[in-house]
């Protein structure tokens, strides 16, 4: 078991109708609030109207960013950060899926100073000071609610990278399984990905905790077991419920005990996806997973053996366990080849220029140019 430190202080509300105290944890911060969201669901199924109309009552100065788009974008991170910066927010208040909130990390440590947000990501600013942040999560997929990393492409550099500080935690996450209700088939299958591939970059991270381990394990059998239910039924709380807890645990640090590191290549590979062809987050890592597991088994075979056996209960080669998560995958209606995304392989030129220029590589499993083309090739 590896060295570890546990630091966790983002305080998670979760269940049904827990929003009414939103007001008051909101107060603890101050009067006024950026609200920020994304491209219309909020509208759609009535929750900007409860929230608006909460905060007003309770006699809140609201300014708001809408439009933050999924696969979210520097530019709305700035132009949020202005505003937020001409009315002198004392919180921030996000309501959306993980594009919304980790946009929202940025935004917060980019209003109290004068630099653009995409600076934190190449190390020209450091986060020294943040507005306070408070999560209303709609969609179960990222753990951005109780984990301090946050996303963002910026498409005229070419890269989709990641930062995080201790300040970027949210303060507070609200999760109610209810506001998930209404994503659609194709999202919460991308959700319950996402999820089990945060479980797997860190089965494949550096350091084998056995106890940790069967943390991993835990996550990823309920969400092969609800995962599938749920897509039967979308509006089933419970279902909803059980992946959005799942989905929280699988990047709030509790996979990470006693590892230095996890690998992370996979979404390293993903995010070059996104960037490219706009590829939702979920089908990305569904799409790179399996090309990625034959590639790497020389290397990784006994760690894939033992992952497979463990989730399926039985005895599997590491060949029979990459076969049985890629029909996990294609079982929840994912993309497992790039084709389905009818994107022509006409674009592996573009791509491996952007795995060079993005120096995809893993934590743990380090990739050069020469695994770029092989995996490039298995994801046709
Ligand atoms: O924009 P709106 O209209 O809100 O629609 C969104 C969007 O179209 C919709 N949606 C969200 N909640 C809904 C809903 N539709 C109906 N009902 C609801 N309740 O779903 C679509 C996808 O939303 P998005 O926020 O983009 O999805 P997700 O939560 O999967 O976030 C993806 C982003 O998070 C990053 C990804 O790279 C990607 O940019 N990640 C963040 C991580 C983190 N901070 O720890 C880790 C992850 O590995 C990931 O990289
Ligand atoms: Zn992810």
């Amino acid at each position: 078991m590896e060295n570890f430190t546990a630091f966790n202080p983002t305080t998670l509300h979760f269940g049904n109708n827990i929003l009414p105290t939103l007001g008051i944890t909101l107060k603890q911060y101050g009067n006024r609030v950026l609200l920020v969201y994304g491209k219309g669901s909020v509208k759609k199924s009535g929750l900007y109207d409860r929230i608006m109309n909460g905060l007003k009552m309770e006699g809140f100065e609201v300014c708001e960013y809408g439009g933050i788009k999924s696969n979210p974008v520097i530019e709305d991170v700035d132009a949020a950060a202005a505003i937020g910066r001409q009315h002198n927010v004392d919180v921030i208040l996000a309501v959306g899926g993980g594009s919304v909130i980790d946009s929202s990390k940025i935004i917060a440590v980019t209003i109290p100073v004068q630099n653009p947000g995409w600076d934190f990501f190449t190390g020209k600013a450091t986060a020294s000071k943040a507005i306070p942040l408070v999560a209303v999560l709609t969609l179960a997929a990222t753990g951005t609610e109780m984990n301090p990393f946050a996303v963002v492409s910026n498409h005229a550099l070419g890269q989709k990278s990641a930062f995080g500080s201790p300040l970027t935690f949210p303060k507070h996450s609200f999760l109610d399984p209810g506001l998930t209700l209404t994503v659609p088939r194709d999202y919460t299958a991308f959700g319950i990905a996402d999820l089990v591939a945060h479980c797997f970059e860190a089965w494949f991270g550096i350091g084998e905790p056995t106890l940790t381990d069967r943390f991993v394990i835990s996550i990823v059998k309920e969400a092969m077991e609800y995962g599938p239910k749920l897509l039967g039924d979308l509006t089933n709380y419970e279902y909803r419920a059980k992946i959005m807890f799942a989905a929280t645990m699988a990047l709030n640090g509790m996979t990470m005990y006693g590892r230095s590191t996890g690998d992370w290549g996979v979404h390293s590979a993903g995010h070059c996806l996104s960037l490219l062809y706009d590829v939702p987050h979920g089908a990305s890592l569904t799409i790179v997973y399996p090309a990625w597991m034959r590639h790497f088994k020389p290397q990784m075979g006994k760690r894939i053996s033992q992952l497979g056996t463990a989730l399926f209960d039985e005895p599997l080669s590491a060949d029979q366990s990459i076969d049985r998560i890629e029909a996990f995958f294609k079982s929840l209606g994912c993309p497992v080849r790039l084709s389905e995304m009818n994107i022509p392989d006409t674009s592996k030129q573009n791509l491996l220029e952007s795995m060079i220029h993005s120096k995809v590589s893993g934590g743990h499993v380090k990739m050069k140019e020469e695994d770029y083309r092989e995996l490039i090739g298995l994801y046709f």
